[in-house]
């Protein structure tokens, strides 16, 4: 594959995965993430670049984007991965909680794409590929604040497919469900008893394999796939990679 791709929120989880699934379609790409040492391990292992980047921080987005685009001599694609769970019940939610949830995971992306865009433009196929959450399209018990940031990624890239088109840029969202340090988080505030509930939840909502999927296996190829002109006629698609799970 011969393009050039920025991957935010490569050091773990789905989004090193996809610098790994990236790199090895011949992708070039520079990985960025606030997570400097596990970046940079990822990024080098792929045989690929590094830039350390807030996405909450506009200076430093603009300042790596930039930076990555100049290191690759231009810029086809940007997968914006980055985000953070936030949880607790919704009667319960703090202004803090809300301010961090939206920081991160709704203006962080608007900010990666705003910075991508003078790069994207100049290419004939070029795409954003943004990272929401199957919460942002059926109720997550818990998770009301989450769920709602999800939502804000998911109407803010449905907008720019439209509003982008005219430079050649497509658009999508994508929901996964993938075993990472995030599910690690999720389990670890559970007792005994509420993981095992929540493992037969998962055995009974998820047709395909009734668990989380892996990110190398079942979410990297797929954005491999959105990034390739393979998808070429696909934009503003809420595209769920998570086994099924809501269906
Ligand atoms: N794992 C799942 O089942 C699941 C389900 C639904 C949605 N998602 C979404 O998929 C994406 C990837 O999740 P994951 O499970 O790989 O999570 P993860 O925690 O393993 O990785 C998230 C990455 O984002 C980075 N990041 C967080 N805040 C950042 C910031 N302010 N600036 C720069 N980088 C930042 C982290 O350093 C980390 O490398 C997230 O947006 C997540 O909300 C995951």
């Amino acid at each position: 594959m011969d393009k050039k791709v920025i991957v935010v929120g490569g050091a773990s989880g789905v989004g090193a995965a996809c610098v790994r699934s990236l790199a090895a379609a011949g992708a070039s790409v520079v990985s960025l993430d606030r997570s400097e040492e596990a970046g940079q391990e990822v990024a080098r292992q792929a045989g690929q670049r590094f830039r350390l980047c807030d996405v909450t921080d506009r200076d430093q987005v603009f300042t790596a984007v930039d930076g990555a685009a100049a290191d690759m001599g231009g810029l086809d694609a940007l997968v914006h991965v980055a985000g953070i769970l936030v949880q607790g019940p919704a009667e319960e939610a703090t202004d803090q909680d809300w301010a961090r949830a939206m920081d991160i995971n709704g203006r962080g992306p608007m900010l990666t794409n705003q910075a991508a865009l003078p790069h994207l433009k100049k290419g004939e196929r070029s795409s954003i590929t943004n990272f929401a959450s199957s919460a942002a399209l059926t109720a997550y018990p818990n998770g009301a604040v989450y769920a709602a940031s999800k939502g804000a990624v998911t109407a803010w890239t449905r907008t720019i497919a439209v509003e982008w088109a005219q430079f050649g840029i497509r658009a999508n969202v994508v929901h996964p469900s993938a075993a990472t340090s995030m599910v690690e988080q999720h389990l670890s505030k559970m007792n005994d008893e509420e993981k095992a509930s929540y493992a037969e939840m998962m055995r009974q909502k998820v047709p395909l394999g009734g668990k989380f999927g892996d990110p190398d296996r079942d979410i990297a190829p797929v954005i491999t796939f959105l990034v390739g002109d393979g998808a070429r006629f696909m934009t503003g698609q809420n595209v769920a990679v998570n086994g099924g799970y809501y269906i």
